[in-house]
C-alpha cells in the first residue's frame, strides 16, 4: 500500500515541559545521527497540553519533522467550560492529530460513543487529524469477539461520518489487555483486527477510503517487536505508550518501521 507509516508516541501524564523539550532535543539528535528518513515514516509525538507549546517552539526553530499532537480534546469550541481545551486552540498550536478515545480516557472519563463522535468531528473542523483508538478488554477476547467489538467501535464513529471526513482518519487497534502489560498482540492477530476494520470502511464508504486510512496497533509496542507487527499488510504503523518515554527506544522503532 502506499500509505506512508506513521509512529505516534502518547506520553500520557508523563514530562513536564522541561522534560518534553529535553526529550525532543535527544530524540531529533538521535534521528539525525541514524539518518532518519522522515519522507519514508512519519513520527508524532503526543504530549500533556502543558507540554505542546515547548514542543511547538522546537520544531519551529528548528524547521524539525517530526508532527506532534494532543490526547483528548473538548467537544465544544468555547465557553463556560472550565478545565477543557478546545481543538481550536491545539491547532492554534500546530497540532497535526488528536487521540481519541483512548481506552483510559473512556475509563476515567464520561467519553461515550457520542462524546467520542463529537471529538473527532471537533478535530476535523480545526483542520487537524483524529487518532481514534479502539479495542477489545480481556473479556471480549476471552469469549472470542474481539474483531466484532473492536469494528463495532469504529462504526459506531464512522456511521457518522461523511466520506471525506473518514478518509482522514487515523485509527489505532489497542487491545485493552495489552496496554502496558507487556503483553503485545501477535503479529496475526494485530493484522486480523486492522483487515476486519479496513473491510468495514471498506463496506461503509468504498475502497479508496479503506485504502487511505491508517490503522495503527497500540499495546506494548517494544524495538523486540516492532519488525513483526510492521511486517503485516495492514498494521501502518504505532501508538506507543511506554516505550515512547525512552528516546533511544522510540527512535530504535521508527528506524524499524
Ligand atoms: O496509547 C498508547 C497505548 O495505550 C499503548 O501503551 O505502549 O505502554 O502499552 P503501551
Amino acid at each position: 500500500a502506499s500509505r506512508v507509516p506513521l509512529v505516534a508516541g502518547n506520553w500520557k501524564m508523563n514530562f513536564n515541559h522541561l522534560e518534553a523539550t529535553y526529550f525532543v532535543q535527544k530524540l531529533v539528535w538521535l534521528l539525525r545521527d541514524a539518518h532518519f528518513d522522515y519522507r519514508r515514516c512519519e513520527i508524532a509525538l503526543m504530549p500533556s497540553f502543558t507540554s505542546i507549546r515547548s514542543v511547538q517552539v522546537l520544531v519551529e526553530a528548528d524547521d524539525l519533522k517530526i508532527r506532534y499532537g494532543a490526547q483528548s480534546v473538548s467537544v465544544t469550541t468555547q465557553g463556560a467550560f472550565t478545565g477543557d481545551v478546545s481543538a481550536d486552540m491545539l491547532a492554534a498550536l500546530g497540532c497535526t492529530y488528536v487521540i481519541v478515545g483512548h481506552s483510559e480516557r473512556r475509563k476515567y472519563h464520561p467519553e461515550d460513543d457520542a462524546n467520542i463522535v463529537d471529538q473527532v468531528r471537533a478535530v476535523l473542523a480545526a483542520g487537524m487529524r483524529p487518532i481514534l483508538c479502539v479495542g477489545e478488554s480481556y473479556e471480549e477476547r476471552r469469549q472470542g469477539i474481539e474483531l466484532d467489538f473492536a469494528v463495532g467501535q469504529v462504526h459506531d464513529v464512522t456511521r457518522d461520518l461523511s466520506r471525506d471526513q473518514a478518509a482522514k482518519l487515523i485509527i489505532a487497534y489497542e487491545p485493552v489487555w495489552a496496554i502496558g502489560t507487556g503483553m503485545v498482540a501477535t503479529p496475526d492477530s494485530a493484522q486480523d483486527a486492522a483487515r476486519a476494520i479496513r473491510e468495514d470502511l471498506a463496506t461503509t464508504f468504498d475502497e479508496t477510503v479503506a485504502d487511505a486510512v491508517r490503522i495503527l496497533y497500540g499495546g506494548s509496542v517494544t524495538s523486540k517487536n516492532a519488525v513483526e507487527l510492521i511486517g503485516e499488510p495492514d498494521v501502518d504503523g504505532f501508538l506507543i505508550g511506554g516505550a515512547a518515554l525512552d528516546a533511544d527506544e522510540l527512535a530504535t522503532i521508527a528506524r524499524l518501521t
